[in-house]
């Protein structure tokens, strides 16, 4: 398979399904502003709303990517479903685990360690479940 490269985020590999690259750019571009709140020692309520969006963004483009799958024909149509709903399982463990933290040096460590693990996640399933569910085009419907 080709391995074609996001322009502004050249760690992901494009699927080749326009709305679904784009979609993957927004995602990491949301990434962004969370380690931008982050690293500018934002306030609890900005770094929770960057977060929040987030998980708002994640749950509408797996919606979407869902709403393409072919569950007949495509092998990993259960697999894939799998992973979606144990990602948004883990987010709001995540935010509870911030929530609970008062003192700064902690929260700071923990929201390293929750950045690393979303932007993991995010590239590993990008870059390997979804393309190659867009790899097949009898995994997919074509994108209105
Ligand atoms: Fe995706
Ligand atoms: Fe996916």
């Amino acid at each position: 398979m080709e391995d074609r490269r996001s322009e502004l985020y050249p760690q992901l590999r494009l699927t080749g399904v326009q709305a679904v690259d784009l979609q993957h750019e927004v995602l990491f571009s949301l990434l962004d502003s969370l380690r931008m709140e982050t690293q500018r020692e934002s306030s609890a309520f900005s770094v929770d709303s960057a977060i929040k969006a987030l998980k708002l963004y994640v749950q509408t483009h797996f919606t979407y990517e869902e709403s393409l799958m072919l569950a007949q024909s495509y092998e990993h149509y259960g697999d894939h479903l799998t992973e979606h709903r144990a990602f948004e399982k883990e987010l709001p463990d995540l935010e509870r685990e911030l929530d609970d933290l008062e003192d700064k040096s902690a929260r700071e460590e923990a929201l390293t360690r929750i950045m690393r693990f979303l932007e993991s996640w995010l590239t590993h399933h990008i870059n390997e479940i979804d393309t190659e569910l867009f790899g097949d085009p009898k995994n997919f419907r074509p994108a209105a």
